[in-house]
């Protein structure tokens, strides 16, 4: 990694010249700080005592960005902004400026920023760039870092695609493509929230990242200026009546549920919504080289509802 500015930004940026050293004293600014995943990366890093700030400075703003570089002095960035859409992502359908500002302007704007400073910038980005193909049925392969996009229909995930294109070529950039976030709480941003409250569900096995697991695992790569495009979501794909049930079994016995076809689930959306299972193998046999291992997807939720149990949720 060139991190060619290193000594500007940074009392401990020295060092951050190749892609697989650490540093001592990393600071973090964490990018897009009222949002959900930054709210937890805030936590966790505080938990760690490490020392991490944030922002919420507009990633399209070049010079108001250059300055909060200038001004936090971090070695790393953690840009978890983006326009994901509200209530979801069918908003985007319909604001296409306003979500290719933010996901393609802003991202590649703040990417290169962070480049110009020799600023480490980690993107939580996301795997819901593909769908289930021949190549790749349910239950067979899935997809590696290298596979093209192949998932259209959805302008959200397709601004998604574009930018990490192009954000792979910088060398001072981890790519991590979260899916279906999952968190130890009943938060509405979370997977297992929102299919809870959907009137209807549909049935798919899809890969999801838990948060608990995946999270800290984002830190010792950032934290070890490793970059480059990486699958980020547990090992393995669960379906939504699994986690359903898993969920009724450990955290509410008399929950109940419906379900739907995709076709059915076309009529209610606008945008198409992305199903896939992520190969997670280089993200396994990297943080193996650091000791940390991902649990397998139904696991993690196992692992997860019982968090939540033994907190009272
Ligand atoms: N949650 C998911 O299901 C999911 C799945 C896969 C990947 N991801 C990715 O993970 C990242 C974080 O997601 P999240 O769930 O935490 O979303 P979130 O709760 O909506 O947070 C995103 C934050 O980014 C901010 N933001 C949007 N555009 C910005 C810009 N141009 N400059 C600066 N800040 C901007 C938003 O602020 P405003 O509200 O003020 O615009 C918001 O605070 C996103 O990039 C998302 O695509 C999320």
């Amino acid at each position: 990694m060139a991190l060619t500015n290193g000594s500007t930004n940074g009392a401990s940026n020295g060092d951050a010249s190749s892609a697989t050293n650490s540093i001592s004293n990393p600071r973090f600014l964490i990018w897009g700080g009222e949002g959900w995943v930054a709210g937890h990366l805030k936590a966790y890093l505080e938990s760690q005592g490490k020392d991490v700030h944030v922002t919420t400075i507009r990633m399209e703003n070049r010079e108001a960005v250059l300055a909060e570089l200038d001004r936090v002095k971090p070695t790393h960035v953690l840009n978890a902004a983006g326009i994901t859409g509200r209530p979801n992502v069918d908003w985007c359908e319909d604001n296409k400026e306003t979500t290719i500002r933010s996901n393609v302007i802003g991202t590649l704007n703040l990417t290169d920023a962070c480049f110009l400073r020799g600023v480490h910038c980690t993107v939580f980005a996301t795997g819901c760039i593909y769908q289930y193909d021949e190549a790749h049925p349910i239950g067979g392969p899935g997809f590696i870092e290298t596979d093209p996009p192949n998932f259209k229909g959805s302008f959200y995930s397709t601004t998604k695609g574009h930018a990490e294109a192009i954000m792979k070529n910088y060398s001072n950039c981890l790519i991590l493509r979260l899916r279906m976030p999952v968190s130890d709480d009943l938060h509405p941003r979370n997977f297992v929230t929102k299919i809870s409250k959907y009137e209807h569900v549909v049935d798919i096995p899809n890969s999801n990242t838990v948060l608990h697991d995946l999270l800290p695992a984002s830190i010792l790569l950032a934290e070890h200026n490793e970059t480059g495009i990486y699958n980020f979501t547990n090992p393995g794909a669960i379906s939504h009546n699994e986690v359903l049930t898993l969920f009724k079994n450990i955290l509410q016995p008399d929950f109940t549920w419906k379900n739907f076809t995709l076709e059915e689930q076309a009529n209610v959306i606008k945008a198409g919504r992305s199903n896939c299972e992520l190969d997670t193998t280089k993200l396994t046999k990297k943080l193996k080289d650091y000791g940390y291992e991902v649990p397998e997807i139904h696991e993690a939720y196992r692992a997860c509802f019982e968090r939540m149990k033994a907190a009272g949720i």
